[in-house]
Parts: C-alpha cells; structure tokens; sequence
C-alpha cells in the first residue's frame, strides 16, 4: 500500500513537472542519484548490484554460461565482444523496456591495450616513463569504448615478490612507490581528464588487496600478511590510485591472514570508504563471493552474499548470489535498507560520471578506424623501446658493428607472433603482430644477411632441430637467439615452480655455443627468469618483455643500435629460483645482507636487482648536492646531481632516488624507492636531476595501524653508488 502510494506521488510529480530530475543533464550528480534512488523498487535496486555476462568467456579459469535472456534492468555485463552495435542493441533493451530506463554499464578486461596491444604492465614500469603509459593506456580506452565498453578490470597494482606467480606480469612489479606511480598513470590514461570525455573509461584497480602475497607464487592461495606490511607494503599503490580518482575496485580471490578480501569490512569498509572516502563501488572477483564457502568464512551461498555485502562490495561479478538473496535477507533485517541504497547510490555515481544516462550508445565506425591506427602502433612501439632492458653487453657486442655482415636468427621466439601478445590480450590477434624475424627484415634490409633455423620448440625434449641450427649459426657472425615463455605460461592460474626456460632451450643454446661464434639473446617472457646457466655463454642479453604488436622494430632497433636501450628493470632477476623472494627493499635484518647468511651453495646476491639496465653510452654522475645537511620536519630538502653523457650517442637515463632509515621504531627497509626521472641527454651533455624530499610524505613510514610516523634521526639518500647523509630534527 505504502509503495503504491508512493508510484502515484512520483507519477504525479513527473506529470505535472515534465522529465524526473535523474534524467536532467543539467542538475548536480548526486541530486540525480538520490532522485533515482527514490524512484526504485528493491527488486530494481538489487538487479543494480549484479553482473551477467554477455558473449563467451574464454578464460579457462572463468567458464561462464551465455546468458540467453538478460533482465533489462541488470546492472552491468562483462562484454565479451567487441561490437558496438550488439552493445547497443542490449543498451536500448535496458533504456527503453526497464521501467525507469538505466543504463548498463559495459565492462571488461583491458589490461595492456584492446586491439592495439602494447608491452605488459611488468615491462611498462621498466621504461620509467609514466606519460608514456598514460598515453598508450588512453589508446585501450579510446578502442574499448568504440567496442561498447565503459569500463575496465585494470590496472593491477598488486606488489609481486615471487615470480613464480603467473600474475607478475600484469603488474608493476616488486615495488610499491613503482606500482603507485604507473598504476596512477594507467588510471589517467584510461579515465582522461574526466569520466564524461568521449573516450574515458572507468578503471578498476585490482586485485584489492594483497593477491600479490599468494603463497608460495601459487594462485588462489593463502596470503599471510601482517598489518604491518599491509600498511607498508601492499597499501601504497590502492591508496595513491584512490587519491588520483580511481573509479573502481575489485576484491581479491585470497584472504589476508584468514579474513578474505572479499568479506574483509576492515579494508573494504574501514579503510576505502571511510579513511580514503572512495565514493565509487566494489566489484568481486570471478566466483570470489561463492568461493567463501571453499575458503571457510561461509556455510552456503546465502551467507557468502551476506558477509560480501556487509563488508563492501557493491557489485556481484557473475555469482547471481545477490539477485537469489538480498531481498530475503533484507527481510530478515540482516541487511539494512540504508546499506542497499548506498551501495545503489555508488554504482549510479559512476553511471552518471561516466556520462551513460545521457549517452548510453557507442558510436559505431568501421573496424578499420577503430583499431591500430598508425599513431596508436606507434605510441605501442615507442614503449617497447622504452621497455627493452639491455641485461649484459660485453665487449660492446652491441649495437652490431658495421663490419657484421651475417647473421643467424635462431629459436622458437624468432618467428614467433602470438607469444609476443603476451597473457590477457583477448581482443589481441597474432596477424597484428610484427615477429621479431620481421623487424629484422626490415631494420637490415640489404645491409645484412639473415638465415633462420628455429632449432627447436619452447619445451619438450626433441632435439631434432638442432643440427640444422648449429650449420646456420657456423655459418653466420653473430647468433641471434631468441627464447622465452609462451604467454599461457603468464596470467591467472599460470604459475610455474621454476622460472629458469625449460631444459630444451637452455641445451639449444650450449649447442650454439659450440660454434664459437658470439651469442646475443633475446628473451621474450613474462617474469624474471633464472639465467644463471644461460648468462655466462651469452656476450650481450636483451629482455623484450613480451610486447604486444609492436617487437620487431624496437629490438631491430637497439640491434642496430637506431634505438639506445634506456630501461631499467622493476622487478628482481634472482640468481636461482631458490632464492625467491629477493627483492630489492627488504628489510634490514640481524647480519648484513650479501656479506653473511648466504645459502650453502650460491650467494644471497641476486643475478640483476631492481633497477639494473645497461645503456651503449656512459652517464657520469656529479657528485650530489644536498641543500642542507640538517632540516626541521617542516622544512624541504633538495638534493641534485648532474648527469652528463660522457658516450658517444645521445641516450636517456632514469635516475633512481632511494631513502634509507637506519634506526626508526620499526626496522625500515634497506632502502624505498622514494622518486624517478627519466631524461634523454646528448653526447656531451648534461642534465640536472632534482628531487625535493618533503619529509612527511618521503621520511615518515606507517605503523601497523596505518597511522604515519615521522622521526627524527638520520637518513640516507641513495643515487647510484652514491650515499648522502642528513639528519631530521624536531
Ligand atoms: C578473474 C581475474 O582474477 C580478474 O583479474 C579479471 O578481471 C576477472 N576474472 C574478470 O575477467
């Protein structure tokens, strides 16, 4: 009775006011939201918090049903297709036959590019040039949002310190100012300047929080964190993308210290909405809500949705366990009307953000001018170049000589197209792809000679293919080997127990060896790899990362020696898979690192740390300056360091700067990647690097309640080789 009156007063006051103020573009996003809020029936509300899919998912972890009849009134879809006219087709369903017509909200995985795919997030942060990323990532939104989406399940910003797990990849790597910094980055390029621009779509960071921990690099996991490096550790990177705007989040698959992220009120509730006031909504993992029960913390699916909602997550990725229980256990007084308005409200928030209430359609043009535009393959290509990080180069085996008249190309990678898209490029296609053999093809036409043997698969034991390769390297000056993972072997549910390349393709290269001739290898993967067989027959090693369309140009390129290699890796290379974790920022601990505690049988000292990254010139650096020796907590410190190109080719450099604390409440890290800069230089020139500490936010570290400590003492900065003492007082 209550409810009817209610439809007559709403129809009364829309008849005699002409359109209900949620459907006027002009009046202010909330005044639309509460307006539409009044308006809904619990049913409609709870149809708001759900999400079908929409096409086939193809993800072998994540088989969901097609859906055959979608419920006009549904909140969002993950949209498998790329066709903006079937997105319409179902937007009008929802526009025209929901009884107050809103809008879905059209989402999917774009993780390094839609059709255009670019370098992996873990070789993006090795270009160290987050305007780079912003633009390729703006690219992916502007050609998802031609293929009807509006919203996508990235970046992840999960800080990864085993390479094992399959999902580094996806990542920024083992370092969480890094993951900050990129993952920033990637959310401005996908939501613009605002979330209405034409081309802006909602981000969604991921997987929130502390997936990154999954023991043992395992997936799906446990993942013991203490509240300390929660705070320290894991926070960082959710906390600055939240600060720059970040529309979404998605709950994670694993529990933090038994509490799963998708029932965790404390980090869902506590921490986002209240501490940070994020005012957009929660989406939950494939099957994350349901997997409480096989996690423990539920007994069947009535309870899971209970302890999702009550914790914060708005929205029901594909579980369909709030559609089946919300109106009941709001009945039973278990879920208060209050939180389902506002979980509502959320998800209507980035709606109207999003500009969908006033255009709900995709424009639609022919694929052609949708996808891989030149610039947009060029924007692709740039970033691999930024991202190619020269490993070893001795006796300056690189860039080739003008003298090197043939070369061999040799192993599984070198012709190789669809490995190169890397894991989770599922609008990605092989025949967009340029092999490497191809670039090649073009960087050294008619200056080179190349010949080709593949020599052997990826893994297995057939050795069958080596005989001919042996010939074709004899034959040739230099061997160009070109090895690394499959991308299935990277991604969701992709771990590997090893990460050294499988027997077959270390033997390949022991066979070539034999030749006497020089080894370049290139190596195309989606992890740190255990080099420690490989790195002593090799002169010079390239990583390439697995990266996307654009390969073979950007590495003919540093071949040629046309493009000076400027990246610098984020994650560690350790020595052997043994040594995982190491990564750059541990903690200080009771005997100096890499002088006592080493295994028995190699060293603690990883093969390349954090940072590493050879250049074909030299960059000296002054030595730095800092503005004052001592300052005050409220005063700033700039320290400065010139870095003059003393090669012979102009190249770029990205300067790392670091702080350490040597005696705090709480043992700091050896030492915090606290800020960067990348800068091209002259041969013969300089460049000056500045970073101004501001003591608060470069000094100061939270406790395990994520309250922030500022202390006086000393610190150190690091630059280079270089360390700098100052001290802070009160
Ligand atoms: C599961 C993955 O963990 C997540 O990263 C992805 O966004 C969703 N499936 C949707 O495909």
């Amino acid at each position: 009775m209550k409810n009817l009156l209610l439809l007559l007063f709403i129809v009364l006051v829309q008849y005699s006011f002409g359109q209900p103020l949620y459907k006027d573009k002009k009046a202010p996003v909330e005044s639309r939201i509460n307006d539409l809020v009044k308006r809904m029936t619990l049913e409609e509300k709870i149809l708001q918090l759900n999400q079908y899919t929409l096409g086939i998912n193809r993800n072998v972890n994540n088989i969901g049903e097609e859906l055959k009849s979608l419920p006009a009134g549904i909140g969002s879809l993950i949209y498998f297709n790329a066709d903006p006219v079937k997105r319409n087709d179902v937007q009008r369903k929802a526009m025209e036959e929901s009884r107050l017509g809103i809008p879905i909200l059209f989402g999917f995985d774009v993780i390094h590019g839609f059709r255009t795919i670019y370098p992996i997030s873990l070789a993006q942060a090795c270009s160290w040039n987050p305007a780079l990323v912003t633009q390729n990532c703006s690219v992916a939104a502007k050609e998802a949002v031609l293929s009807g989406v509006d919203w996508t399940f990235s970046p992840m910003i999960d800080v990864a310190r085993d390479p094992r797990w399959g999902r580094v990849a996806e990542g920024y790597g083992e370092d969480p100012y890094t993951n900050a910094v990129f993952g920033v980055a990637t959310v401005k390029g996908y939501q613009g300047k605002k979330l209405s621009d034409p081309y802006s779509v909602a981000a969604c960071l991921k997987h929130y929080i502390g997936y990154g921990m999954s023991e043992g690099g395992r997936d799906y996991r446990s993942a013991d964190i203490s509240a300390q490096s929660l705070w320290e550790t894991y926070i960082p990177p959710y906390e600055a993308c939240v600060k720059a705007g970040a529309a979404t989040l998605m709950s994670a698959f694993n529990d933090i210290s038994g509490v799963p992220a998708t029932a965790n009120r404390y980090t869902l509730t506590e921490i986002l909405k209240k501490r940070w006031a994020h005012d957009g909504f929660v989406v939950s993992d494939w099957n994350a809500i349901e997997q409480l029960i096989a996690q423990g913390v539920a007994k069947d699916k009535k309870e899971a949705g209970l302890k999702a909602f009550l914790a914060g997550v708005e929205m029901d990725m594909k579980d369909n366990i709030y559609f089946e229980n919300l109106k009941q256990l709001v009945a039973e007084k278990k879920i208060p009307m209050s939180l389902v308005d506002e979980s509502v409200a959320r998800i209507l928030r980035v709606k109207f953000r999003l500009g969908l209430f006033d255009e709900p359609y995709a424009t639609v043009l022919d694929e052609k001018d949708r996808y891989l535009q030149p610039e947009s393959k060029a924007l692709a290509a740039r970033l691999t170049e930024e991202s190619i990080v020269l490993l070893k180069n001795t006796n300056k085996t690189l860039p080739f000589a003008a003298s090197l008249q043939k070369l061999a190309v040799i192993g599984p990678m070198a012709k190789d197209k669809e490995n190169l898209l890397g894991s989770w490029a599922q609008n990605g296609k092989a025949t967009d792809v340029e092999s490497i053999y191809e670039g090649l093809e073009k960087e050294f036409k008619n200056k080179l000679q190349l010949s080709y043997a593949k020599g052997g698969d990826f893994d297995g034991l057939d050795e069958s293919g080596f005989q001919e390769a042996i010939a074709v390297a004899g034959q040739s000056d230099v061997i160009l080997v070109c090895l690394g993972e499959k991308n299935s072997w990277s991604g969701e549910s992709a771990s590997r127990s090893t990460i050294a390349l499988p027997g077959i393709q270390e033997k390949l290269v022991v066979a070539l060896k034999k030749t006497g001739k020089p080894i370049v290898l290139v190596l195309s993967n989606g992890r740190p790899l255990e080099l420690v067989r490989l790195e002593s027959i090799a002169d010079a090693i390239i990583e390439l990362w697995q990266p996307g369309v654009a390969g073979g140009t950007p590495l003919a390129g540093v071949l040629s020696g046309r493009v000076n290699p400027s990246g610098k890796l984020s994650i560690t290379f350790p020595l052997t898979t043994g040594q995982i974790p190491t990564y750059y920022n541990m903690r200080q601990s009771s005997r100096p690192f890499g002088k006592m505690g080493d295994y028995q049988d190699i060293s603690t000292e990883p093969l390349y740390w954090f940072g590493h990254g050879l250049s074909y010139t030299t960059f000296t650096y002054s030595s730095a300056k800092l503005s004052s020796a001592r300052i005050k907590k409220n005063q700033q410190l700039t320290v400065e360091v010139t870095v003059t190109n003393t090669g012979a080719v102009k190249g770029k450099e990205a300067v790392l700067w670091y702080i350490s604390d040597p005696a705090a409440s709480i043992s700091r890290p050896m030492k915090e990647l606290k800020f960067f800069e990348k800068k091209e230089i002259n041969a013969g020139e300089k460049m000056v690097y500045r970073f101004e500490i501001d003591p608060m936010r470069d000094l100061s570290f939270t406790d395990a309640t994520g309250k922030r400590i500022l202390e006086t003492g000393d610190f150190f900065i690091h630059i280079n080789d270089q360390k700098l003492k100052f001290e802070l007082t009160d």
